[in-house]
C-alpha cells in the first residue's frame, strides 16, 4: 500500500504503551502501524523525537461574550492557531447560553464564529444558564442528540449560578439523555458575603480576589455537587480543581462506587496566590476562579494525578488581553477585585508545562501524560477511538516532539490573541515541534502552514462515562 504521509523513525507513545514504529497515513487516517511501510507521497523523519496523539483540550473559552465592556481576548482563529502551536489537534470550547436565550440559538451562533475559522478540530460543550422548562424539557434533549453530549454548569458567577434545584433538574436532564455533565464547584453566597466584606474593609486590589474564593468555598460547592450528583445517580465532571480538599472529596466520592471525575489545570500546578500580589495591578494577570493557592495546594493536585484522582488536565484557557480596557485593565477592576475579567490564558503552555514539571521530572509517565492530555479527553467526551490514540484507523492527529527542547516561555512565542502570559520567565524541558491534523501538517518548524479552515466541527457520540451508575432510581 502506497501512503500519504509515513513518520519514520520516531518513538510513538500512547496512553498504555511505548514503541518505536513508523506511522503510515492514508486518507487522514492511520493507516498502518509498523517497520518498512514501504513508500509514500511524503516521508517525514522523526528519528530522535517523541511522536504522541495530539493533544485534546477539553476546557477552552473561545470567542465567549462577557459582561458589556469585557472582550475575549482569542477568537476561534487566533485560539486554535494558539492551541496548534502547543501540540493540540482538537479543543472543545463552550457555547455560553445567557438567561432567556434559546440553547439552539447560542449553539448554531457559537457555528458561525467557528465554522471556516478554525486550524484544528473543536466540539462544543454547552453551558447552561437558563434552566426553564423549554430549555431542560426540549432543546437540551434535542441538542444531546445532536451530538452536543456534554454541558457545564455554574455553582457561581452573576447570571450564570444555578441553584441547586436547577442544577437537580438540569442533572436529571442529564441522565436521561446520557449527557455528561461538568461543574464550576465554588459556593457563590460565600464568595459574595467574603467580597462584600472585603470592599467595606478597603481589600479591593486583585490579590483579595484569592482571599474571597478560599478552600471551603470549593470544598464546600464540590462536597454539594457529588451530593446532588448521588441524589440523581448521573455522572459529574468536577472542572478546574485547585487543592486538596476538594480533590479529597472527589476520591471519597470515587472510593464510593461513584461516577465523580476530576480534572485540574497548569495553573493550580504552577502558580499561587502569591502571584495575585503583584503591584500596579499586575496580579490582574493571575485572576481566576478557583484561585491559584499554595505549594501544598500543588502538591495536592499532582498526588490527584499521579493517584489517578484526576483523569483530565486541561488549561481553562480563558484568555484577556491585560493591557487593555477591555480586558484585565478594566477601569472598574481598579474599584475591586470584583471586576477584573476572570480567567486567564494557556492553551499553548498546558501540554510543556504537564511535560517538563511531570514527565521530565519523573512524577508521571509519558503514557500518563498522553492520556491526561489526550487518550482521557477522547474517552470522556465521546471521541473515542477517532480521536485521542495512535491506532490503526484513528484520525491521524499527531504532535511531534522534540523531549529536549529547552525553552523558557515568554509571551513573544505565544501565538493566542492576550498581550501576556501567566508563564512568563517559566523554564521547561519538551516542546512540541509539528502538530498534524488528520495527516495534514498545521504547524512545522515553528511555522504554521495549515489554511484556516482546515480545522472541523466534530460532532460527538455519548460518552460511555456518562452512564449511570444504576444505584437510584430515579421517582
Ligand atoms: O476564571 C476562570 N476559570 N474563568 C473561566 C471560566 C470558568 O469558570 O471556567
Ligand atoms: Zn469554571
Ligand atoms: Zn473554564
Amino acid at each position: 500500500m502506497a501512503f500519504d504521509t509515513i513518520i519514520r523513525g520516531g518513538t510513538v507513545a500512547t496512553a498504555s504503551d511505548t514503541f518505536a514504529c513508523d506511522v503510515g497515513i492514508a486518507a487522514g487516517r492511520i493507516a498502518a502501524l509498523g517497520a518498512d511501510l514501504g513508500s509514500a507521497g511524503e516521508i517525514v523523519d522523526a528519528t530522535g523525537r517523541l511522536v504522541l496523539p495530539g493533544g485534546i483540550d477539553s476546557h477552552v473559552h473561545l470567542a465567549q461574550p462577557s459582561v458589556p465592556g469585557i472582550v475575549m481576548a482569542d477568537d476561534f482563529e487566533s485560539g486554535t492557531r494558539a492551541a496548534a502551536f502547543g501540540g493540540n489537534t482538537m479543543v472543545l470550547p463552550f457555547a455560553l447560553q445567557r438567561k432567556g436565550q434559546s440553547l439552539r440559538q447560542v449553539v448554531n451562533d457559537y457555528h458561525a464564529k467557528a465554522d471556516g475559522n478554525c486550524h484544528i478540530d473543536v466540539s462544543f460543550h454547552m453551558i447552561i444558564a437558563d434552566a426553564s422548562d423549554r430549555v431542560l424539557g426540549q432543546e437540551l434533549p434535542a441538542l444531546v442528540n445532536d451530538g452536543y453530549t456534554s454541558f457545564k454548569v455554574f455553582m457561581t458567577y452573576e447570571g450564570l449560578a444555578l441553584s441547586d434545584l436547577e442544577i437537580l433538574n438540569v442533572m436529571a436532564v442529564a441522565r436521561e439523555t446520557g449527557a455528561l455533565v461538568m461543574i464550576h464547584a465554588e459556593n457563590y453566597d460565600a464568595i459574595r458575603f467574603l467580597t462584600d466584606r472585603l470592599e467595606r474593609a478597603g481589600k479591593t486590589a486583585p490579590a483579595f480576589h484569592a482571599t474571597s474564593r478560599p478552600i471551603p468555598v470549593e470544598r464546600e460547592a464540590t462536597h454539594r455537587a457529588i451530593s446532588l450528583a448521588e441524589l440523581v445517580d448521573v455522572p459529574l465532571m468536577i472542572v478546574h480543581v485547585s487543592n486538596r480538599e476538594a480533590m479529597e472529596e472527589i476520591r471519597r466520592a470515587q472510593q464510593k462506587g461513584l461516577k465523580v471525575y476530576g480534572e485540574t489545570c497548569p495553573q493550580y500546578l504552577v502558580l499561587t496566590a502569591r502571584d495575585l500580589e503583584g503591584l500596579n495591578m499586575e496580579g490582574a494577570k493571575y485572576v481566576c476562579s478557583p484561585p491559584p493557592r499554595d505549594a501544598a495546594s500543588q502538591q495536592a493536585c499532582w498526588d490527584g494525578l499521579q493517584q489517578k484522582v484526576f483523569s483530565l488536565f486541561s488549561s481553562d484557557h480563558c484568555p484577556f488581553r491585560y493591557d487593555d480596557p477591555h480586558g484585565k485593565l478594566v477601569p472598574r477592576g481598579r474599584t475591586s477585585f470584583r471586576w477584573v475579567p476572570n480567567g486567564i490564558p494557556g492553551v499553548e503552555t498546558r501540554l510543556p508545562i504537564l511535560f517538563s514539571e511531570g514527565v521530565g521530572r519523573g512524577r508521571i509517565s509519558l503514557n500518563e501524560f498522553v492520556a491526561l492530555t489526550a487518550t482521557n479527553h477522547a474517552k470522556t467526551y465521546g471521541l473515542y477511538p477517532r480521536k485521542g490514540t495512535i491506532a490503526v484507523g484513528s484520525d491521524a492527529d499527531i504532535a511531534i516532539w522534540d523531549a529536549a527542547r529547552e525553552v523558557t516561555i515568554a509571551q513573544s512565542l505565544m501565538h493566542d490573541g492576550t498581550d501576556y502570559t501567566p508563564y512568563e520567565g517559566f523554564k521547561v524541558t519538551g516542546w512540541p515541534i509539528a502538530t498534524m491534523v488528520r495527516g495534514s501538517f498545521v504547524v512545522r518548524d515553528g511555522k504554521l502552514v495549515g489554511a484556516k479552515g482546515f480545522g472541523r466541527y466534530v460532532s460527538r457520540e455519548k460518552s460511555p462515562l456518562a452512564v449511570p451508575a444504576g444505584r437510584v432510581p430515579l421517582v
